[in-house]
């Protein structure tokens, strides 16, 4: 199954692909996560992403493109769920032709729609895993152990990018260049639309009642 998670930031994307991922055994394929790996790793892509990221800007497509194309190549032939990718409408149209040029296509864009207001809580109060990419919220989804990861132990941190004024960037981003991509899917009639404004259980359980009806 090939996937796409769309939605602002904040919108749950992280969240709800670590479920994803667990239940239908495809790839967590999130471009933020492999920038953030990249610029751990002071690599020259990291080095080259770190002042857009910082400032809430997209990275130059070209860059973008290379190191998704990279990493889909290498996904399990179960397939996988993409997160925070394609965030142009050029991006999809090069997912597009990669994905045409093997006879394959994307089977649902999961479109995860969330209210401003909720959105910017949901930034302030996240808390991410640097090392698994695991995401928590200091009241919604708290971890087991406060301030460590469920899954390795690690110490949970407070992204960069999650400062107020960043996140406005963020957003203004994202309704002027990510918004046209679901218009593109739309097109090809593979758009689900979720109100991701609801607890994280109703919205998983949503996604799952759609993915699961694309499989029967
Ligand atoms: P990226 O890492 O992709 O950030 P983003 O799209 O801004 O999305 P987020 O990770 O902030 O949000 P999310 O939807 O994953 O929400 P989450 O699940 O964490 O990109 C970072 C930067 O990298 C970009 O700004 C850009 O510079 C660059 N970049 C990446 N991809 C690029 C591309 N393709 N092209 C160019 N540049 C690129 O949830 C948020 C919080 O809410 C968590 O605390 C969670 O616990 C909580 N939560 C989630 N759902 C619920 C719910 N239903 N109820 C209650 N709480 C919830
Ligand atoms: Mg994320």
């Amino acid at each position: 199954m090939r996937i796409i998670l769309l939605g602002a930031p904040g919108a749950g994307k992280g969240t709800h692909c670590k479920r994803i991922v667990e239940k239908y055994k495809v790839q967590h394929l999130s471009s933020g996560d492999i920038l953030r790996k990249e610029r751990a790793a002071n690599t020259e892509l990291g080095k080259k992403a770190q002042s857009y990221m910082d400032s809430g800007k997209l990275v130059p497509d070209e860059l973008i493109v290379e190191m998704m194309a990279e990493a889909i190549g290498k996904a399990p032939a179960a397939g996988f769920v993409l997160d925070g990718f394609p965030r142009t409408v050029n991006q999809a149209m090069e997912l597009d032709k990669a994905l045409s040029s093997k006879g394959r296509n994307i089977d649902a864009v999961i479109n995860l729609q969330v209210n401003k207001d909720i959105i910017l809580n949901r930034m302030t109060g996240r808390r991410s895993c640097p090392k698994c990419g695991a995401v928590y919220h200091i009241t919604n989804l708290k971890p087991k152990v406060e301030g460590k990861c469920d899954i390795d132990g690690e110490a949970l941190v407070q992204r960069a990018d999650d400062k107020p004024e960043v996140v406005k960037e963020r957003l203004e981003t994202y309704k002027e260049m990510t918004k046209p991509v679901v218009g593109f899917y739309e097109k090809k009639g593979c758009v689900y639309e979720v109100d991701a404004n609801k607890s994280a259980e109703e919205v998983i359980s949503i996604i799952f009642n759609t993915l699961d009806s694309l499989i029967k």
